[in-house]
């Protein structure tokens, strides 16, 4: 029996560019996670045909491939929505209200009854105004918390009230600004970029990185003369223990 090609799926284009992202490296399967996020790109999830693409192109075996899918929840395995909102419920954000917007998100964009849940999508996948709900760990921005994240730009100090309008909205198909980072687009064109392309590169890095509250700290630390101290030059490391 052959084994079906990924031939249909994945046009010139995306076998350009995985040539493109291969050749970044010394090593080819050391370019697996953008070829990942490639895939995500064209097909919005990792499909079965994205991971004998991948593993055709790398030369890996299909299990090697379907190994990182799994392991990394970047990496979906079911058709993604226009946009994936991503509520961080992990210690800090959970107290201060970051559990009850991801349950009031689940309400908000379920239906009959059934809240929506952990990577589920209302909406037609890729079309517009769908959206993929998923709960995630720290987002690296506690200071701002409670937080989310609509196609990994940062939504800052949210509450149910201004999750739930802000859900509307990209129901609505509209693209509100994020606190921080560059303007909204759709979570297939992150992706793309994620795997090294972009259309307009100025236009995707504009916007705000920092907030004051994480400067703080720096515009303390300058304004004292406080510096961290010096990497030492050498650094003895323990031997490591006899193999028997
Ligand atoms: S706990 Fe939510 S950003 Fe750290």
């Amino acid at each position: 029996m052959t084994t079906p090609t990924a031939e249909p799926v994945f046009d010139e284009l995306t076998r350009q560019r995985a040539k493109e992202i291969i050749a970044r490296y010394p090593q080819s399967r050391s370019a697996l996670l953008p070829m990942l996020h490639l895939v995500q790109s064209v097909q919005g999830y990792v499909s079965q045909d994205g991971i004998r693409f991948c593993a055709e192109q790398l030369d890996l075996t299909t299990a090697e491939v379907s190994a990182v899918v799994t392991f990394y929840t970047m990496y979906k395995r079911r058709p993604s929505g226009e946009h994936l909102v991503s509520v961080c419920t992990n210690t800090l954000c959970a107290a201060l209200g970051g559990d009850a917007i991801y349950q009031s998100l689940r309400e908000r964009l379920g239906s009959e009854g059934r809240p929506l849940g952990h990577e589920q999508t209302v909406g037609e996948p890729g079309s517009s105004g769908s959206i993929t709900l998923e709960h995630v760990e720290c987002l690296a921005a506690c200071d701002l918390a409670p937080v989310l994240q609509v196609n990994y730009e940062y939504f800052d100090r949210q509450s149910v009230e201004s999750a739930g309008e802000l859900v509307d909205a990209l129901r609505r198909g509209e693209k509100p600004r994020p606190t921080r980072g560059a303007p909204l687009t759709d979570w297939r064109t992150v992706e793309r970029e994620l795997a090294g392309f972009f259309d307009d590169l100025p236009a995707a890095v504009e916007g705000p990185s920092a907030a004051e509250e994480t400067l703080r700290g720096t515009r303390l630390a300058e304004r004292n003369g406080w510096a961290a101290p010096a990497m030492p030059e050498h650094v003895e490391l323990p031997a490591l223990p006899e193999k028997k």
